[in-house]
């Protein structure tokens, strides 16, 4: 079966069929540029952009980069705050001619794929996502059940919200080298995550995951294994498919 996946961005707005079978895109994808400031209405212009490119007529599962319950966002880190307490499930529906859209948080739908086709394949026990970006996205799972909403990228690092010391951003912003950002940065962080839930396994995903080898290296003193995700780019379009497929 194929269902449609969008993953909301930051910076890009793109979205694709995706094959179910094998968890990968069925068709190559579409992205537009997310609109500066990134409002609700804005944003969902695009989402229903994306979908009018394929001519899609059926389920669409949608990621947000904050946190969703039911289908209303919860929170805004990094996009515009007007989103607060928007139903996006409703507002995009209405965009898209009433077809079923189901909305999820942008690492939970990350984390879906690649407990099931990626990295996470068949893993046990406690396993934890960690998306780094322009913030740092988290999905827990236990024995393969996601724990959703977990925000662990706001954990409070030395007096800060995490995610503005650990993530690629951060690492940009303040242009740090790889082996700085690497031990005094994400290994503090990784260190926190794991005294905190003793994970079995971390798999880091985000554009960065692609660079694993300049910095996963580097990591010491954490039990647990470290891998990067496997789906990388299209982890998010593929989580949200299999979340819309759920509705069907
Ligand atoms: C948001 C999370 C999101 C992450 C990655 C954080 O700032 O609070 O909900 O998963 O960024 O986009």
């Amino acid at each position: 079966m194929n269902v449609f996946g969008v993953d909301i961005g930051g910076s890009g707005i793109k979205g694709a069929p995706v094959d179910l079978e094998r968890g990968a895109l069925a068709e190559e994808r579409h992205k537009v540029l997310t609109p500066q400031p990134a409002t609700p209405d804005g944003v969902a212009g695009c989402v229903a952009e994306v979908v009018a490119h394929f001519g899609w007529t059926g389920p669409v599962g949608v990621t947000f980069p904050g946190v969703v319950t039911g289908s209303t966002v919860r929170t805004a880190a990094n996009v515009d705050k007007s989103w607060i307490g928007v139903d996006a499930g409703a507002l995009i529906g209405d965009r898209i001619g009433g077809l079923p859209v189901t909305v999820l948080n942008d690492a939970d739908a990350a984390g879906v794929a690649e407990m099931t086709f990626g990295a996470g394949r068949g893993r046990k026990g406690t396993v934890i996502l960690l998306t780094l970006g322009t913030g740092i996205g988290s999905a827990v799972f236990v024995d393969g059940r996601l724990v959703p909403n977990t925000e662990l990228g706001h954990l409070e690092l030395k007096g800060h919200d995490a995610e503005t010391r650990a993530s690629t951003r951060a690492k940009e912003d303040e242009d740090l080298s790889w082996e700085h950002w690497a031990k005094k940065r994400l290994n503090k962080y990784l260190a926190h995550v794991e005294m905190l839930f003793s994970p079995e396994l971390f798999i880091i995903g985000g554009g960065v995951s692609r660079k694993a080898d300049r910095f996963l290296p580097l990591i010491e003193g954490i039990r647990a294994k470290i891998v990067p995700a496997e789906l990388q780019n299209n982890a998010g379009i593929v989580g949200a498919g299999m979340a819309a497929a759920q509705t069907v």
